[in-house]
């Protein structure tokens, strides 16, 4: 495996693939300059590992390997180069970019470049993680196999921000004044989260339902208190949080409706963590996963699940709708750090 990116999600997925015998990470590549040279191991806490942090994404590349994991951003058209030199060099491809889960939905043209090109390198190329990637589009297909039909999906999400990044945690809207919320969420540079219209449209997709627009709505919640986080702290009468609710409609009615609550603290808001997801129909499914699934820890293991399909998968753009579930393979004893 070729990392791209050793944040959050890079570094937890060396930790996990390093008690996975039959895997083995051999290059590891990210822009940040302060971590050039550094040993990925010793960075991700699993001792030395002889795999020093390059810029240089040619020299990852030429190292032998299967499959990259690029962990780095959220947006196709900041993968994309990423993607294209992976594929050029004939590997694999897992991105954890939200877009990517879908993305012809963003920009079919570099889609179906994408799709081309791995095909012309007979390779895979799968945008994957936990939301989207497995709970709100494979694992609702999954429930879906156990209906009559499917007349409206709706799917909630309460989800604990604290662990993420500053960056991802800005870009996702916390820690601005009211009033700087609602200027950024109109200029584009607060997102919340990114990836509902990708699972909307991966469940859409599979079951041949067209979706006309999707419609979505932020709202900042404030803090009444302090927040301390690893990466930010949110001062009082800041954004600790928000609600996004998307509505997918189909023939003028809401037919897939999501509503996702992230915060730095939920419990203390008075959010309960959980993951629900209703199929309505003739015979009808609820799930609920209580407390809902862990963000870093569930999208490293739908990621260092997804490799053995990916290597395994017909070459091209794919989803995690066209490919068996996620397992994972043995894995020696764990703890977490
Ligand atoms: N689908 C899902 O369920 C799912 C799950 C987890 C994460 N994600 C997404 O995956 C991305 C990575 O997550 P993370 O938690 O690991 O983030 P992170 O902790 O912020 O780490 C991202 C790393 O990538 C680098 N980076 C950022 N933008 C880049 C770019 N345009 N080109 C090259 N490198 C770049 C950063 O370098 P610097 O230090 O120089 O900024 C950092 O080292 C995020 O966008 C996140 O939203 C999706």
């Amino acid at each position: 495996v070729v990392l791209f990116g050793v944040g959050g999600v890079g570094r937890n997925v060396t930790y996990l693939l390093n008690a996975r015998p039959g895997f083995r990470i051999v290059a590891a590549h990210s822009r940040n300059a302060a971590l050039t040279g550094k040993d990925l191991g010793e960075l991700a806490g699993t001792g030395p590992s002889g795999v020093k942090i390059t810029r240089d994404r040619a020299a990852a590349l030429a190292v032998a390997a299967d499959v990259v994991i690029i962990a780095t951003t959220s947006f196709l058209k900041d993968v994309y180069d990423d993607i294209c030199s992976a594929v050029s060099a004939g590997l694999n491809v897992i991105c954890t970019a939200e877009e990517l889960a879908f993305p012809w939905a963003v920009d079919e043209g570099l889609a179906n470049e994408l799709d081309r090109l791995a095909r012309q390198h007979q390779v895979t190329v799968l945008g994957a993680g936990l939301n989207p990637g497995f709970i709100f589009d494979a694992l609702a297909l999954t429930a879906a196999g156990a209906t009559w039909n499917v007349e409206r999906i709706a799917v909630r999400r309460v989800v604990n921000l604290s662990k993420f990044s500053a960056t991802v945690l800005r870009r996702l809207g916390l820690g601005f004044a009211a009033s700087e919320f609602a200027q950024l969420v109109a200029e584009g540079r607060i997102h919340g989260h990114i990836g509902f219209p990708q699972s909307m449209r991966i469940v859409a997709n599979k079951l041949q339902v067209r979706i006309d627009r999707i419609d979505c709505r932020i709202e900042p919640l404030m803090a009444s208190r302090v927040y301390e986080m690893p990466h930010l702290t949110v001062r009082e009468n800041h954004s600790a949080g928000f609600v996004q609710r998307y509505a997918a409609m189909v023939d003028g009615e809401r037919w897939f409706e999501a509503e996702l609550i992230g915060h730095a603290d939920p419990e203390l808001a008075g959010f309960p963590r959980s993951d629900t997801i209703d199929i309505l129909g003739a015979a009808p499914i609820h799930i609920e996963i209580r407390p809902g699934c862990d963000p870093q820890l569930s999208s490293t293991a739908v990621i260092a699940n997804s490799l053995r399909r990916v290597i395994e998968s017909a070459p091209g753009l794919v989803t995690v709708a066209n490919l068996p579930p996620a397992t994972p393979t043995f894995t020696l004893p764990l703890t977490l750090r």
